[in-house]
C-alpha cells in the first residue's frame, strides 16, 4: 500500500470517521483530532444589538494529529487559522463539532477535567513583544503555569524548573530576575516557548512563532522547535503564512481558506503534488533557491481580497478568485475527500482535482484564467 492510499476501514485503527490516513498512521491512534469543527462569531447591530449574522471563522474542520508529528496551516491572513488554534487551546469554545484528546472529547468537559486538560494542550503566541507581561520577571512568567497547576512541581522546586526550562530554550538560567523589555525578539520567543512547555504538555500549538522576527533570527527558534520536539515528543499545530518555515518543520500540512480546509496531506504531497488550485497559488510565490526552477516557473497571481466569512461564496468557497473556475464551481461544495494527485492521492476540497494533478512547477501562466 502506498503511503497515499485512502484509508483502509479498519474498525481497529478508526475510531472516529475522519480524513484520509496515510499508511503510517493505520494503527495509530491520533492525540488529537477535530472533527466538523465550527467557530461562528455574532454580528451584532441596532441599540439592542440583535444578531444580524455571523463571521463563520472555522466553518467545518477535520483532522487528525499524531504524536510527535507537525501539522503545518497555512492560508491567507483572516483564514481562520488563530481561530482554530484557541479552540484546540480551549480558550474558546466551538460553536459545533468536536475536538478529541487522547480518546475524549473536551468541547464536553466539566470544569475540573478541562483544567487537567488544559497542561496537555499548550499554546506559543506570534507576537512575543505583546504576549509576555512587561511588569513580570522572567521567572515569573515562565513559572505563571505552576500557579495554575500546582501539582507539577512542588512550590521549593519551581525556581529551580524555571531554570531548567531556560536553559531548555538556550537561555541563560542566571537571567531569571530580568524583564522581558531586556531580551531581544528571539529571545523573547524563546521565553514564550519555555512558558508553552512548562507543564509538560503533549501537544503545543504554535500560531505563527517566528512571523514577528528578523528572518536571521526565524531559523533559530524554528530549529529550537524542532530540538523540544524531538527531546520531550511534543505535537504540534504549526500555524504560519511562511510557506518555507511550514515545509521545514511540517510532516503534514493543511492549507486553509475561508474557514475550511482546501487540501490536506503530507508535506511532499501539498508542496510537490498539489491538486489544489488554491494551494497551487500560494506555492507558486515560495521562493526557489535554484535559479533554473526560478526562470522557468510563474507566479499565480490572485486577484481580490479573501471574500469577508460572514457571507462565504457559494459552492467552492474558493470560485470567486480560483483561476481556474468552471460554472459547476459556484453551485456544488466540493468534499475534502482523497483525490489523485499523479502518484497515489490525497485529500482536496476541488471538484477538478484530478485535472489538476501534475506537479506544481509546471503550472505556467498560460494555464490561468480570468
Ligand atoms: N473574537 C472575534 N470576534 C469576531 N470575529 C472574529 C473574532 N476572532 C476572529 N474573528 C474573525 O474571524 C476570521 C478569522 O480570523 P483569524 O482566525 O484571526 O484568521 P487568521 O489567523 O487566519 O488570520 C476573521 O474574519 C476575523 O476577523
Ligand atoms: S472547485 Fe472549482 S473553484 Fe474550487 S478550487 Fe476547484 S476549480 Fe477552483
Ligand atoms: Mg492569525
Amino acid at each position: 500500500m502506498s503511503a497515499s492510499d485512502p484509508n483502509p476501514s479498519s474498525p481497529a485503527t478508526t475510531t472516529v470517521p475522519g480524513p484520509t490516513r496515510a499508511a503510517r498512521h493505520v494503527g495509530v491512534e491520533p492525540i488529537l483530532s477535530a472533527r466538523d469543527l465550527t467557530k461562528y462569531y455574532p454580528l451584532t447591530s441596532g441599540l439592542i444589538r440583535h444578531t444580524v449574522g455571523h463571521v463563520k471563522a472555522v466553518d467545518g474542520v477535520s483532522f487528525d494529529l499524531f504524536p510527535g508529528e507537525t501539522l503545518g496551516i497555512v492560508g491567507e491572513s483572516g483564514c481562520g487559522k488563530s481561530t482554530l488554534g484557541r479552540l484546540l487551546v480551549s480558550l474558546e469554545r466551538p460553536t459545533s463539532g468536536s475536538i478529541i484528546f487522547q480518546g475524549k472529547d473536551i468541547t464536553r468537559l466539566g470544569a475540573s477535567e478541562m483544567r487537567r486538560l488544559r497542561r496537555d494542550i499548550q499554546i506559543v503566541f506570534q507576537d512575543p513583544y505583546t504576549s509576555l507581561d512587561p511588569r513580570k520577571t522572567v521567572g515569573d512568567i515562565v513559572g505563571e503555569p505552576f500557579k495554575i497547576h500546582p501539582e507539577v512541581v512542588p512550590a521549593a522546586r519551581r525556581s529551580d524548573r524555571v531554570k531548567e526550562l531556560l536553559e531548555l530554550v538556550g537561555l541563560n538560567p542566571e537571567h531569571i530576575n530580568r524583564y522581558p523589555h531586556e531580551f531581544s525578539g528571539g529571545q523573547r520567543q524563546r521565553i514564550g516557548i519555555a512558558r508553552g512547555i512548562a507543564l509538560n504538555p503533549k501537544v503545543l500549538v504554535c500560531d505563527e512563532p517566528v512571523s514577528a522576527l528578523d528572518v536571521s533570527v526565524q531559523a533559530q527558534v524554528v530549529n529550537l522547535l524542532v530540538k523540544l520536539q524531538k527531546e520531550l515528543d511534543l505535537a504540534y499545530v504549526f500555524v504560519a503564512h511562511d510557506l518555507s518555515v511550514v515545509r521545514h518543520i511540517s510532516d503534514r500540512v493543511g492549507v486553509m481558506y475561508l474557514g475550511k480546509f482546501m487540501e490536506i496531506g503530507d508535506q511532499d504531497q501539498i508542496y510537490d503534488r498539489s491538486t489544489h488550485p488554491y494551494t497551487q497559488a500560494l506555492m507558486s510565490a515560495v521562493p526557489v533557491p535554484d535559479p533554473q526552477a526560478r526562470e522557468s516557473r510563474e507566479i499565480i497571481v490572485l486577484h481580490g481580497d479573501v471574500p469577508s466569512p460572514a457571507n462565504p461564496p457559494s459552492g467552492c468557497r474558493f470560485h470567486t478568485r480560483c483561476w481556474r473556475a468552471q460554472p459547476a464551481c459556484s453551485e456544488q461544495v466540493p468534499e475534502l475527500i482523497a483525490r489523485d494527485d499523479g502518484a497515489g492521492g490525497h485529500d482536496s476540497a476541488c471538484l477538478f482535482a484530478e485535472l489538476f494533478s501534475k506537479a506544481s512547477e509546471d503550472i505556467t501562466a498560460d494555464d490561468q484564467i480570468g
